[in-house]
This record gives C-alpha cells, structure tokens and sequence, in this order.
C-alpha cells in the first residue's frame, strides 16, 4: 500500500501538524474538515483538502493510516454545540471506521483524559475506568470519545482491523485556537496576558493540569502510529508535571511582562481537580519521553502568538 495518509480535523491545531509532519515525510496527505472549530486555514500546498463532515464523507481510495481527531475540544465550545460534538464523535467515528475498514488501513482516534472525568488516581493510568457524570453538561464531550472508544474496539474484535487509540492530556503550541471564550487555558492566558487584560481563573486556581507541547506529541503520534504490533492499544499521551492553574497564569504573566491582572470566577460544572497521565505504558511501547518543558513550550507558544513561527 502507497503512504498515503488521510486525516479528519486536519485542519486543526494538532491534525494540521500531523499533515505537515506525514508530508515532509513524503506521504500522500488528504484532509477532511469542516472548518467549524478554527475559519484559519493551516492546509499547506501538497495537501489535498476537502470541506466535509467526518459523519458523512465517502472516500473509496486505499490509504495506509487514517486518523480521526475532528471534534470540539473547547468546553465552551462544546457546551454550545452539544449535539455537533456527539454526532463526530459517534456517527463520525462510525463512519471514519468504516471508510478504514475498506480501505484496509490502520486506524488512529484522538480520544482525551476527559474519558477519566475526575478521576481518583493521580497520575492517571489506562486501566482506571473513569469517574464521569454521564448526562452533564460535559458529557455530550467525554461520553463521546467514551463511546468511541467502545465502537472502536468493537470494529477491532469483531471485524479485526487495526486500531489505536490515544489519550491526550491538554497538549499545547503554535496553531491553537486562541479565539475569545473558545480558547483553551494556554491560549486564552497568553493572549490575555500579552494584551494586557484581566486573565481569568475559574475556581479557586488550585486545579493542576499537566502540558505537553506539541513536538513531543507529534514524536509520540507518529510512533503510536508507525510501530507494529500495537493494533487493539490504548495509550495516554501526555505529560506527568502538575501545574495548578494559578502557577500556569503567574508564569504566563511573567514570560510575557505582562501588566494583566488575575480575576477570579466561579468554578465550571464538573471541571477535574486534578489532571495528570500515567505514561508508563507509553514508553514501554513507544520509548514515549517528554523532552519539552513548559517554559520552554511556553516561550515557543508566545513567540507564536506575537506573529513569529
Ligand atoms: N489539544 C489537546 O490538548 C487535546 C486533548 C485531548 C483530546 N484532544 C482531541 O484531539 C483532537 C484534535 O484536537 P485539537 O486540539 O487539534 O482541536 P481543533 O479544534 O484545533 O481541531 C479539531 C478540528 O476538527 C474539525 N472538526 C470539528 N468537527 C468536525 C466534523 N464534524 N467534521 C469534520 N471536521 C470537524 C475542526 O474544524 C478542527 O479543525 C480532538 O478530537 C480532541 O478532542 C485534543
């Protein structure tokens, strides 16, 4: 089979990055998108880019990987469009399955630590099954990608094709969406920040997260995806430092001089007190080693948003 690869939600932070990865390697690149989550097109000459949903797009070409990560991974970008966020990540995954099943090719899924909920083991490893609200307000997120695993692996025992899923945990750099509300913590941090305006907190700031930059989530993807034997395998990819929210905003202030000041907002519905992966699985399989530290991801990310590359 060609190298050929084709990526849903290649337009995004992480899946534009995986497309310019694969075609500086010499891979064939096809792009699904339906530009809803970021209108910036990140698509580079040599790509082949078509404006579609992942729950209806039909492809007969044979590829080597497809990989899935179309979805809405904001929380208030989610909670405003429950029922886009469900149908790619189930109708979606349905149907990026079947277009895999065809084609005979190896099928990746970005699931996300948000399948843990709040978990109660910290760092989190894969084996811990989740402590999720199942009908809140973030659940049309984390039982999406709850109930894509469980499709995913159902096509893989019952249908044998070769699936891989990944857990990211809050992986950050150049790319990400950084509009308004709809940013993550990093990029509405650093814009606010460089700006000069009010960073917000929800809650009392003392939730950790762990970061991981997007190279090392780069290395660890094309691996996870590459090396054989890895077919039926779920791995968290992400990073074991702690950061609570409050140390993230007074790093940011101080990397970009900033004169914003910290306010302080009710904490959001089922937010996890803490967050970090177990990813002893992952360097066993994949030599999975986080070589980024934050602030130098950070500076890189900054750089980024005040218009550099
Ligand atoms: N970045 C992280 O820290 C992180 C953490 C955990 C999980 N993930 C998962 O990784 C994947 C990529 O995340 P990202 O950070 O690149 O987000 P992103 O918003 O930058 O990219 C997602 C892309 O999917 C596209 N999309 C959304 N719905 C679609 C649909 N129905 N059909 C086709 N395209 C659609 C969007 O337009 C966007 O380009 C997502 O599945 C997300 O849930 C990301």
């Amino acid at each position: 089979m060609s190298n050929s690869i084709l990526i849903f939600g290649g337009n995004g932070f992480l899946g534009s990055h995986l497309a310019d990865f694969a075609l500086k390697n010499g891979f064939k690149v096809t792009v699904i998108d339906d530009l809803s989550t970021m209108e910036r097109l990140n698509i580079q000459n040599g790509v082949k880019f078509t404006k579609a949903k992942v729950e209806n797009y039909t492809d007969e070409e044979d590829y080597k990987y497809i990989v899935h990560l179309a979805a809405r991974p904001s929380p208030e970008d989610y909670i405003d469009h429950p029922l886009d966020t469900l149908s790619s990540n189930s109708w979606g995954t349905q149907n990026a399955l079947d277009i895999a099943r065809k084609s005979g090719a190896i099928f990746m899924y970005t699931s996300s630590s948000e399948v843990y909920g709040n978990a109660s083991i910290i760092p989190t490893p894969e084996t811990y099954y989740g402590y999720v609200n199942p009908n809140g307000i973030r659940s049309c997120y984390d039982e999406g990608k709850r109930f894509s695993e469980a499709l995913i692996m159902s096509y893989h025992r019952y249908y044998h094709i070769d699936t891989r899923i990944q857990r990211p945990f809050n992986v950050y750099g150049p790319r990400i969406r950084e509009d308004g509300q709809y940013g993550r913590v990093i990029p509405r941090f650093v814009k606010a920040a460089l700006n000069d305006e009010d960073i917000i907190i929800f809650g009392d700031g003392r939730q950790t997260r762990s970061f991981l930059y997007i190279d090392d989530w780069l290395t660890a993807t094309w691996k996870f995806l590459t090396t054989e034997g890895l077919s039926g395998t779920v791995l968290n990819i992400g990073a074991t430092k702690e950061i609570s929210i409050n140390d993230l905003a007074a790093k940011i202030l101080e990397l970009t001089q900033s004169k914003s000041k910290i306010v302080y907002k009710p904490s959001r519905v089922d937010d996890p007190a803490r967050r970090s992966a177990d990813i002893n699985l992952a360097k066993k399989l994949i030599g999975f080693e986080p070589s980024v530290d934050l602030d130098k991801g950070l500076l890189r990310t900054i750089r980024w948003f005040k218009g550099g590359n």
